[in-house]
């Protein structure tokens, strides 16, 4: 490469970084969904009524590591640390590197880390950074638009990871997300925000020490061929 080609390519880099820095994280959001409408599903991040509303139910007390699905530009993240113990963990997973880059740049707490992967792959993803089991998963995942079969597969990998006592907490545009969920949850709360583009619906689903129980117990059947992939999905709610 010519220096009349690497300076250019300098001053591009520059030129879009002062780009990104006057639009800020909005910005950078809608440049993701520009690039990828399905998986990120929303033009705007969400609302600050939505984030206290969806984190009052979490016990800090009780949180060692903090899971988040689909981060974007990390609307939950400062608020995820701020309540979270000093020795806690967040890691938060993204399909899209654009976002996963935008975070590493701009989180520099030494309890965060962003991974660019799948929330389907949960289970590596925390087991390779140390961790057997996960207290919250947190996901703003569009569940709706996802590809056929990505949504049931996160959905069995959080159960799966999730310690009893531990919750699923989602937000979605659409209930449909409920559905998802109760294919493995048995107790999913629920409410609504309406300060938020769009209002927006949000579920907790809890797994509690029978849940665990059972699904060990499904698991050991279907290990020994017992049982079916249908039964072992779980009645909707
Ligand atoms: C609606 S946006 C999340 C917005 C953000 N959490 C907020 O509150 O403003 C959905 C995000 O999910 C990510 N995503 C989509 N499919 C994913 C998957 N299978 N695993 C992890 N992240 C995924 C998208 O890249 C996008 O960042």
């Amino acid at each position: 490469m010519t220096g009349t080609q690497l300076a250019r390519q300098s001053l591009a880099r520059r030129a879009k970084r002062s780009v990104e820095q006057a639009l800020g994280p909005w910005g950078v959001f809608f440049k993701g969904f520009v690039q990828h409408p399905v998986m990120v599903g929303s033009i705007i991040p969400s609302s600050r009524f939505t984030i206290n509303r969806m984190l009052s139910r979490v016990d800090w007390q009780r949180c060692d590591l903090f899971v988040e699905y689909g981060p974007g530009v990390g609307t939950f993240c400062q608020p995820v640390l701020d309540r979270m113990k000093r020795d806690a963990r967040l890691i938060v997973i993204d399909t899209n590197p654009l976002y996963i880059d935008y975070l590493n740049r701009t989180v520099t707490d030494g309890r965060f880390t962003a991974v660019l992967g799948s929330a389907a792959d949960v289970q590596e993803i925390i087991a390779a950074r140390g961790h057997e089991g996960a207290d919250y998963i947190l996901s703003g995942l569009p569940f709706s638009t996802l590809p056929d079969g990505v949504g049931p597969a996160i959905v069995d990998a959080t159960h799966e990871v999730l310690r009893a006592g531990g919750a699923f907490l989602v937000y979605q545009f659409s209930a449909r997300a409920r559905s998802f969920m109760a294919r493995r949850f048995s107790r999913i709360e629920s409410d609504f925000e309406p300060l938020n583009v769009l209002p927006c619906r949000l579920f907790w689903g809890w797994k509690d020490q029978a849940d665990a129980s059972q699904h060990s117990l499904h698991d050991g059947a279907h290990a020994s061929g017992r049982i079916g992939m249908h039964a072992r999905a779980g009645a909707p709610a």
